[in-house]
């Protein structure tokens, strides 16, 4: 759906210049559905406070725009017996190409031992839990800081921060905003090459050689890589002693450790009804091809008994139910949806 054909971008181009010629918007106005879909395009610039370099970036824009609003407004109407819609968010002039290469940036993990020096994960503390409740909202116990906004592809050190601030909060009672930032600018080993993308595991290693993370506050996030600021560092907020990982392929362990805490997950976020989603429990069709991380902070079951998790993302509130997914549990597949059981860790204190 990205590409643009050359028809509909001189279309799109002619009647921009239209409106630029015409000088008068109002004049415009009562042109076909074409003009209509210009109009849109430009009270959603103005929504999100977009703007272009120049006219031919803006048809450009307009007509992925146009392409993505006929694929959102087809989509809720011919799925009527879906469990989720999609909307016209800010990711609404992006490609679907653009949109992957931009937000997201895990790093699937080569080996456990790249980070030279470090401690490895130890074994499953939760193998042998069977009570486990029906469901769980770690925000309903106040273990979730408010939705973060990655920006641009740091999605690792947001999903390793949300499931270390969950779990200094049920250890400490203190619901603590930690810093993105730090893990950005100064965990530079390994895989994790800043907002290049990364490991969160990796980041859980950084955090433990480092004795701990400083606040959000005090090292604020930037939305790019930065010189790590030693001066910052050392005012710790909160520690971790170690991380386990759990058993891959199977979501009865993820379930056993999200019953315990917030709980770090990589996921394939690479599909278009992924960029859209708006509501309900997520199910679309997406690969196992992990490259986007983000944090399960709860899970649970609708009305009609379809079980979902809970999955905190790091894209701001205007995406999703409030910046948050929920994601269809318990499919036919080991890996889970999009591979959310495949490569789940979570620090330990
Ligand atoms: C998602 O759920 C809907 C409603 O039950 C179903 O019709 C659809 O086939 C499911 N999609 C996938 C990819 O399993
Ligand atoms: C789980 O139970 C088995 C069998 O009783 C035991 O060998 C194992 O150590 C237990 N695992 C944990 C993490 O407690
Ligand atoms: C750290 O603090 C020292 C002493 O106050 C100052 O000279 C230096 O510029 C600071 N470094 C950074 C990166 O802010």
């Amino acid at each position: 759906m990205a590409s643009i054909s050359l028809t509909n971008f001189m279309t799109c181009l002619a009647f921009l210049s239209t409106l630029a010629l015409c000088g008068s918007q109002a004049f415009c106005r009562s042109h076909d559905g074409q003009s209509m879909m210009v109009r849109r395009h430009e009270e959603w610039m103005a929504k999100h406070g977009r703007t272009y370099k120049d006219m031919d970036e803006k048809a450009r824009r307009c007509i992925i725009f146009k392409q993505n609003v006929e694929w959102i407004d087809n989509f809720n109407t011919a799925g009527l017996d879906r469990r989720y819609t999609v909307s016209v968010n800010e990711f609404a002039d992006l490609s679907n190409e653009e949109f992957r290469a931009m937000r997201n940036g895990y790093k699937r993990q080569t080996s456990k031992t790249t980070y030279t020096g470090s401690s490895i994960a130890t074994s499953f503390r939760y193998a042998n839990l069977s009570d486990v409740p029906a469901s769980v909202d770690w925000r309903q116990k106040g273990a979730v800081t408010p939705i973060k906004d990655q920006q641009k592809w740091c999605c690792w050190a947001f999903s390793a921060v949300a499931s270390m601030e969950g779990i200094n909060q049920l250890k400490t009672g203190k619901l603590i905003s930690l810093s993105e930032q730090e893990l950005v600018d100064c965990d530079t080993k390994g895989e994790d090459q800043g907002c290049g993308g990364g490991l969160m595991d990796n980041a859980f290693q950084f955090i433990i050689q480092n004795h701990g993370l400083t606040t959000e506050d005090n090292y604020p996030y930037k939305g790019a890589d930065g010189t790590c600021n030693s001066n910052k560092t050392t005012a710790i907020a909160a520690t971790i002693t170690g991380y386990e990982d759990v058993p891959a392929n199977d979501e009865k362990a993820l379930l056993q450790a999200v019953a315990n805490h917030p709980v770090s997950v990589a996921i394939d976020a690479d599909g278009t009804a992924f960029q859209f989603y708006s509501s309900g429990i997520f199910n679309g069709t997406c690969g196992t091809d992990l490259d986007h991380g983000v944090t399960v902070v709860g899970y649970g079951a609708d009305a009609d008994g379809t079980k979902y998790w809970l999955v905190k993302n790091s894209w701001g509130t205007g995406w999703g139910e409030d910046g948050y997914i929920k994601m269809q549990r318990d499919i036919d597949a080991k890996e889970g949806l999009c591979g959310i059981a495949m490569e789940a860790s979570y620090p330990t204190v």
